[in-house]
């Protein structure tokens, strides 16, 4: 018989315990449902969840391991580490400046034409080293760790050539040897058309197709390959023909879909069979129904909206009511939105997408772990998954989303270990 599992971690006292265990993923009125657990308890042995429930039936199920940590969580909220399913972090020189040009009147569009935008962020990593760009990367990284993001999704996207995008995902590859958080990697070499092929887009193209998607997925540097389908950057036809090679590489798919105009990318996405397509601002009735088919999770980044500010959100709702799974991610980029908060994004949710504070604990939890393919593994307090955890300093939930502009976790745990707030 193998040896009795004991608990090396115990979170005792929990106000509220919001384990998420339920349907996955949480669709239309299931959002709002988190399974909450008043006065909760969960018990962990190394990695993994043993045992999750009410004080004292989890402490009565249970035997401590010699020096198991108990941790009194003072009648606060305990949530399932939070996933952000959309992230660029690996990018050294911030753009703060196109920030104040918006300010003044330009378009995010008008300063990509003008040669600023994702092709200045490729200039500049181009010319930073490896370490400069590991520091940069790794504090972008604690920064999300330290508001409750256990996972991450994160994108290459600003070298655009075959060597600087193995360079930006050999460094997230390296920071995962050695930081607390899981980090999931997607190629996303079709983020632009570099400067040195202006002239000849069909050039860049066949360099993905040929090299750059094969080599990627040869040297298993990514599981996901990403596009920034849009109008002026690649369009439905171009996109189609990468992310075929993409699929023939055996890359899981994620779009940029009708982010700044409608050109179509929901329903696309939906045809190949995307895990994820992300943005939809401007998704067309079409889209959505396509999307709500193909179970192709819908990844909403309300803090780009926020931040281009051109007072454009995504159809939450709608989408939502028409059953699209429906995930919320900060979307962190030099460009269009600067966060590492999954809970400021949370605030912008239920602003700006009038979602509730349950329905966006969902879109963080349980339907970003959809968003990344890990719906079996992670998004859920349940016995024998990993113990990814964020005791919170709140004793009500429902403050997640009214209490903003602050760090509202007290202590962060990924895989068993506290990894912020000792
Ligand atoms: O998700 N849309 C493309 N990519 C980013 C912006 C990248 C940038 O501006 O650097 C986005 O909005
Ligand atoms: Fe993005």
């Amino acid at each position: 018989m193998a040896p009795e599992k004991k608990a090396t971690l115990l979170i005792k006292n929990i106000g509220q315990l919001i384990t998420m265990e339920g349907p996955v993923p949480r669709i239309g009125d299931k959002m709002k449902e988190i399974d909450l657990i008043e006065n909760g308890g969960v018990a962990i042995a190394g990695d993994e969840i043993l045992a999750v429930g009410k004080s004292d039936e989890t402490a009565g199920k249970i035997s401590l391991a010699e020096g198991c940590k108990v941790i009194d969580a003072k009648k606060c909220v305990v949530t399932p580490g939070f996933i952000d399913p959309h992230t660029h972090p690996v990018f050294s020189k911030t753009r703060h400046d196109e920030f104040e040009m918006r300010l003044l009147g330009k378009t995010y569009q008008e300063i990509a034409a003008a040669g600023g935008g994702i092709r200045a962020s490729v200039r500049d990593l181009r010319e930073t080293s490896v370490p400069i760009l590991t520091e940069k990367t790794t504090h972008r990284l604690d920064m999300m760790l330290a508001s409750g993001s256990t996972t991450i999704e994160a994108k290459s996207g600003y070298g655009l050539s075959t060597e600087s995008e193995i360079k930006s995902l050999e460094i997230l590859k390296n920071i995962s040897d050695t930081h607390p958080i899981e980090i999931i990697p997607t190629f996303l070499g079709a983020h632009e058309v570099p400067d040195e092929y202006r002239e000849n887009r069909a050039k860049y193209i066949d360099l993905l197709i040929k090299e750059m998607i094969p080599t990627i997925a040869e040297k298993k540097l990514a599981e996901f390959c990403d596009i920034f389908c849009e109008d002026g950057v690649f369009s439905i036809r171009e996109s189609r023909k990468i992310m075929q090679a993409a699929l023939d590489n055996g890359l899981k798919l994620k779009f940029h879909a009708d982010e700044l105009t409608h050109s179509g990318g929901a329903e696309l996405a939906a045809e190949m069979g995307a895990i994820s397509a992300d943005h939809l601002v401007y998704i067309s009735n079409e889209g959505i129904q396509a999307m709500a088919k193909s179970g192709t999770v819908a990844v909403l980044l309300p803090g780009t909206s926020f931040s281009l500010n051109k007072g454009y959100y995504a159809p939450a709702r709608k989408m939502i009511e028409n059953k699209v799974v429906v995930a919320i991610s900060t979307d962190c980029n030099p460009g269009s939105s600067y966060s590492e908060s999954l809970q400021m994004m949370i605030t912008l949710a239920a602003l700006h997408y009038k979602m509730t504070a349950a329905e966006a604990i969902s879109a963080v939890t349980v339907n970003a772990a959809c968003a990344v393919d890990r719906a079996n593994r992670l998004g859920q307090l349940r016995v024998s998954r990993p113990a990814d955890i964020i005791i919170w300093n709140m004793l009500d939930y429902r403050e997640l989303p009214y209490h903003y502009g602050v760090n509202l976790v007290n202590k962060v745990i990924k895989k068993g270990k506290v990894v912020y707030g000792q």
